[in-house]
């Protein structure tokens, strides 16, 4: 377990780090961002407030997960439900928002060798913010570290309904809809996050138990890390605990528990010790 703390950690990090197995880290992370508008209103301050304090934990989070070497990260940042439910002002400020740290970010992801991908409806995002789009992903396309893909008017419902679109198109170029085959793997190669591994970890953040219609197929095998911690309050440090709480997990893919004696958890029921 012994292994080398990454340059730019701070103490903290650093002494969360010493205790992860570097050999068994998630190969792919995806994050529910949650709690942005409660810690404005704890601060009665606007939702907006709590937005723009997120970046700061976008970027820290971003940050520690390309230093430890985490092969994939994917936030939530903007569902299909929150373009249609929430104030225009409000989703302005979030475009604002998304198209000023793409700018500021580019020269720090490159740095970090990540490379920016996006999931979501991008077609109905506006065309000011498709560009920027464009040009931070195409600046940080030569990279080889960590892919961030950040989830933009993101709907797994939608993204599922895409992929059957795009099987049927494909068979239809193929041959006609009776060569269409049907199976995890063809419905997996059609959805945005093809060639990405399913995540082993999901966090949210702001203790809400849901997933809110993202990435549903993804995530079916998923360990589930909720935190109280508002998003505004989350950073590198969290994300190690989130990940030391994964490595304790037992998981069994519908198998059965794994060492003689039955998982951790289920020892300490048998034996009636506190969980
Ligand atoms: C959920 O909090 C958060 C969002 C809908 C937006 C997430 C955006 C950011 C973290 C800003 C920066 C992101 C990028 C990629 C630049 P909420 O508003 O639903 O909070 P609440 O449940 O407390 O009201």
């Amino acid at each position: 377990m012994a292994h080398t703390v990454p340059a730019g950690m701070d103490r903290k990090e650093a002494a969360a780090y010493l205790q992860l197995d570097s050999a068994r880290l998630p190969r792919h992370i995806a994050i529910i961002m949650d709690g942005n508008g409660r810690w404005a209103r704890l601060r009665h301050m606007p939702r907006v407030a709590g937005h723009r304090a997120g970046v700061a934990s976008v970027r820290s989070t971003v940050e520690t997960a390309a230093r430890i070497g985490i092969p994939a990260l994917t936030l939530y940042a903007f569902s299909e439900e929150n373009w249609k439910k929430r104030p225009q002002t409000e989703v302005d400020f979030l475009m604002r928002l998304l198209c000023r740290f793409l700018k500021a970010e580019v020269n720090t992801l490159n740095e970090n060798n990540i490379r920016l991908k996006y999931i979501g409806r991008q077609h109905e995002l506006p065309a000011s913010v498709r560009r920027e789009m464009d040009e931070a992903s195409e600046a940080t396309a030569k990279n080889t570290g960590m892919l961030l893909t950040l989830a933009l008017n993101y709907s797994a419902r939608s993204e599922i309904v895409d992929a059957f679109r795009s099987l049927a198109e494909a068979a239809s170029r193929n041959g006609g809809l009776a060569h269409m085959e049907v199976d995890e793997q063809a419905i997996s190669d059609h959805l945005y996050t093809r060639g990405l591994p399913d995540p082993d970890l999901v966090i949210r953040t702001s203790g809400e138990m849901r997933l809110s219609n993202f990435l549903l197929w993804q995530l079916a095998y998923a360990e589930i890390y909720v935190t109280p911690t508002l998003w505004p309050d989350f950073r590198g440090l969290n994300l190690l605990e989130g990940i030391e709480d994964y490595q304790k997990r037992d998981r069994r893919y519908g198998g059965l528990a794994t060492g003689g004696n039955g998982s951790a958890a289920t020892r300490r029921t048998l034996t009636g010790a506190k969980r």
